[in-house]
């Protein structure tokens, strides 16, 4: 190698020559990653795993949830309709209307149903509880070496990292039979509210120097109210707890084929241990299209509050979401976040429901105004994406449960930073679920798809000939 690293001619103008080389190999990217968009429709590559009326590809079959959001009629099209989310069978509104009506918190018998397959009785459920009770608490030595010498700022990047270094506190973590998958999975369910709450508590130690409150699970708590605990003490109402469990119900899951939940089901594919199958799905579910979506919503309604002059004025509303669709305001991306869905037309249940909270929680807060602003805003983004989209897209489009999953943490008094990990506290149960499938089903094949190479050969030249 001495021939070749010519070491002095570059360190003379080390930066210099360190910013050049990033830009020549970022500027080869703008030609060789990309892929035109013709090529697709030539080798007929379904993009993003979608059919040509962008449905998704049918990879899989399940047991677990269920999403609907259109009827395909017998000529082939779509017939939009008011969406629904099934669990293991059942209508997650009747889910939720059950433990509203029974006045108890459901993400526990949420969480069962979807890991068991089945509704716990009474006994079950009692049992259930006092076994995420005690898997709550985390060993002290793993608080005090692992999350608090923690430097991220990013709390599901310390989510990923935490779960890995639970890997090595696990005797038996490679081991993938259906009784350690279970106690993996319970474990991992119990422990995500507590890790979470402890990395945020960290991290606002660290970085800014804030109190650090490490408060332990209480056992007689629900999810939903012991994770407020842990992250304002008991500065909550139970207004505020019954939100939050109808937000970690409503995100359990969302059938097998939503980015994190697919993802997890190509690396469990693959027979690789829970840890590493976890990490790989919060990996996904951060990214802004999908439950990063939260933070980026909340920061697009905090832009359009600051730029909007009358939050009455919808044609004020329009001029800027037309902007944003046209990448002109905002992140310049062109997406207005928490608007539209893969699957779901009409509407999604997730919001409907959340949207209903919202609207009492924003009562109980004194916060209708932006309660109001929202909805009009929510109303707007439909009109002026179908204005702005005309004939390309034919379908109908609603607001996503994110659309208001922000406003609502916002009221409830949780910090943005921990929006998207909350999606993660309640979307490990569905991740879980469909990991022991994907793990047990009798005709399991490690999920393999294949890639068409568009660059064509190329000439081997030897380096003094380049
Ligand atoms: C959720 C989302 C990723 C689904 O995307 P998708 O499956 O491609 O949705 P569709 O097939 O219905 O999209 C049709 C077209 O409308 C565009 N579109 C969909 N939602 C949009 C939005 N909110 N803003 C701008 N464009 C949007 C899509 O990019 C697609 O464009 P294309 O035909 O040029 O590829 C998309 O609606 C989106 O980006 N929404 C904003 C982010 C968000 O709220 N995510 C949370 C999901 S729960």
């Amino acid at each position: 190698l001495t021939g070749i690293i010519a070491g002095e001619r570059y360190m003379e103008n080390r930066t210099e020559n360190h910013e050049r080389l990033i830009q020549k190999l970022s500027e080869s990217i703008k030609v060789t990653s990309n892929i035109e968009k013709e090529l697709f429709d030539e080798y007929k590559v379904k993009r993003g795993l979608r059919n040509s009326d962008h449905t998704g590809v049918l990879v899989g079959l399940t047991k677990i949830g269920s999403v609907l959001g259109y009827v395909k009629k017998d000529d082939g099209t779509l017939e939009p309709i008011d969406g629904k989310l099934i669990y293991r069978g059942i209508n997650v509104t009747e889910l939720v209307e059950g433990c509203q009506k029974g006045e108890y918190h459901g993400f526990e018998e949420t969480a069962y149903l979807l890991i068991s397959g089945k509704l716990p009785t009474r006994e079950e459920l009692s049992d259930f509880h006092h076994y995420l009770a005690e898997q709550r608490k985390l060993p002290s030595f793993f608080t005090k070496q692992m999350i608090l010498p923690l430097r991220g700022k990013n709390i599901m990047n310390m989510l990923s990292t935490l779960v890995m270094a639970l890997y090595n506190d696990d005797d038996n973590a490679d081991d993938t039979s259906r009784e350690n998958l279970m106690k993996q999975s319970l474990n991992l369910i119990a422990k995500f509210p507590t890790i979470v709450a402890y990395a945020y508590q960290s991290m606002m130690h660290s970085h800014y120097d804030k109190t650090l409150a490490i408060r332990h699970p209480m056992p007689e708590l629900s999810t939903a109210e012991n994770f407020l605990w842990m992250m304002k003490g008991e500065k909550y109402t139970p207004l505020e707890a019954d939100v939050l469990d109808l937000a970690l119900i409503i995100h359990a899951e969302h059938g097998g084929g939503n980015n994190s939940t697919f993802t997890i089901r190509v690396t469990s594919s693959s027979g690789t241990d829970t840890y590493s199958a976890i990490t790989s799905a919060i990996g996904s579910l951060k990214g802004p299209l999908h439950g990063g979506a939260n933070i980026a919503v909340q920061q697009m309604l905090e832009y359009l509050k600051k730029e909007v002059n009358n939050w009455k004025s919808q044609e004020e509303v329009s001029e800027i979401l037309l902007k944003i669709l046209k990448k002109e305001a905002f992140d310049k991306a062109g997406k207005i976040y928490g608007i539209g869905h893969a699957i779901y037309t009409k509407s999604d249940p997730r919001a409907v429901l959340l949207k209903a909270k919202a609207r009492e929680l924003a009562i109980e807060k004194d916060r209708m105004d932006e309660f109001n602003f929202l909805d009009m805003v929510e109303r707007t983004a439909l009109k002026v994406f179908k204005e702005f989209r005309g004939n390309s897209v034919h379908k109908t489009m609603c607001a996503n449960v994110d659309f208001y999953s922000g406003f609502v943490y916002n009221m409830i008094g949780l910090p943005q930073e921990v929006y998207t990990p909350l999606f993660a506290i309640s979307r490990v149960t569905g991740w879980c679920a469909h990991r022991i499938e994907e793990l047990n089903f009798s005709s399991k094949r490690i999920i393999r798809p294949a890639y068409k190479n568009v660059y064509g050969q190329k000439q081997y030249m030897p380096l003094e000939d380049r």
